[in-house]
């Protein structure tokens, strides 16, 4: 399997320094090394820079940095688009306005060679903003609203190949905005939140989802954005959100997801190395990594019960 490292140093979508660090931390944590350990042929394709584009404006005057977070989503969906031909992209971000940009690509490609995409959403939050409802002006709020076509991204390149909300899982969700809340009321998005992780674990909901997809004969996209995890665990995160999945909750969705072989993309999203605590968050996301792409506790067939 082919993996290609693709840099996304986007820092415009939120207000705090330091995303801009993740793909050398990435780097620097030895991601393509694990990855090559694990049997994987690594091409690392170094940082995307974002297009150039001109100033252009948004209804919503907290918006910001929107003419820069455009410029990165035209780069990442060509960057990612034609990655997707070669291998399993994987976009080091980076903060999640990044996923404008990847999953345009990875759409792209999708509705290229005649298969169904599926997204699944590893996240404290729903990032089901348009850039007319955010009231923070951040874009890494709206990522999951422009890939399922919510309209009030008439700024951005219109998305290739709009998402069925019925291919979209959020999972792990524990913060979500009134106005994200109301129209996701209104979506068919399978919405695992922490309630639902809590009680039933996260083996039968994630099942479920893999499931659809592999009837479907889908692609999938997955997006793990590090608040996804307790910040007890990966303090590296600028929007930090208490009772986030354990480090083997979050291990064994990797495990599952590897089992499944249906991820196709990944992207790596929020890591703030300048929050970080010796590296630690960069590490567990690179070992979190490992586990997507196949490392086991122990690795045998059967484990001497079922
Ligand atoms: N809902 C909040 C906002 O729009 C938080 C979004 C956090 N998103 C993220 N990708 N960390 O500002
Ligand atoms: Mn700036
Ligand atoms: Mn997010
Ligand atoms: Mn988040």
């Amino acid at each position: 399997r082919t993996c290609i490292l693709i840099g996304a140093p986007v820092d415009s979508g939120q207000r705090r320094p330091g995303c801009l660090m993740g793909p050398a931390a990435y780097r620097v944590a030895g991601l393509a090394a694990t990855l090559q350990g694990l049997g994987c042929t690594v091409q690392d394709r170094g940082d995307v820079a974002p297009a150039p584009v001109g100033d252009v404006s948004c209804d919503n005057a907290a918006v910001h940095h929107l003419s820069e977070t455009i410029g990165w989503t035209r780069a990442l969906a060509e960057a990612g688009q034609a990655a997707m031909a070669d291998g399993m992209p994987v976009f080091m971000g980076g903060d999640h306005s990044l996923s404008l940009g990847s999953v345009a690509g990875v759409a792209a490609h999708a509705a290229a060679v005649g298969r169904p995409l599926f997204v699944l959403w590893l996240d404290a939050h729903s990032d089901f903003h348009t850039p007319l409802t955010t009231s923070s002006g951040n874009l890494h709020g709206t990522p999951m609203a422009y890939i399922a076509g919510r309209a009030g991204f008439d700024a951005f390149p219109p998305f290739p190949a709009t998402v069925p909300e019925s291919h979209i899982c959020l999972f792990g969700i524990r913060s979500v905005d009134p106005a994200e809340g109301a129209a996701l009321y209104d979506s068919e998005i399978t919405v695992c939140d922490m309630r639902v992780l809590d009680e039933f674990g996260v083996v039968v909901p994630l099942r479920r989802f893999l499931d659809r997809v592999r009837a479907a004969d889908g692609l999938l996209h997955v997006s793990l954005d590090v608040d996804f995890l307790d910040p007890a665990i990966a303090p590296a995160v600028g929007t930090t959100v208490p009772g986030g999945t354990t480090f083997r909750e979050a291990h064994l969705v990797m495990e599952l997801l590897h089992d499944s072989g249906l991820v196709t993309s990944l992207d790596l999203v929020e890591l703030n190395p300048f929050l970080d605590e010796r590296a630690r968050t960069a590490q567990l996301m690179v070992d979190l990594c490992a586990s997507l792409m196949g490392r086991k506790v122990f690795d045998r067939p059967t484990r001497g019960f079922v």
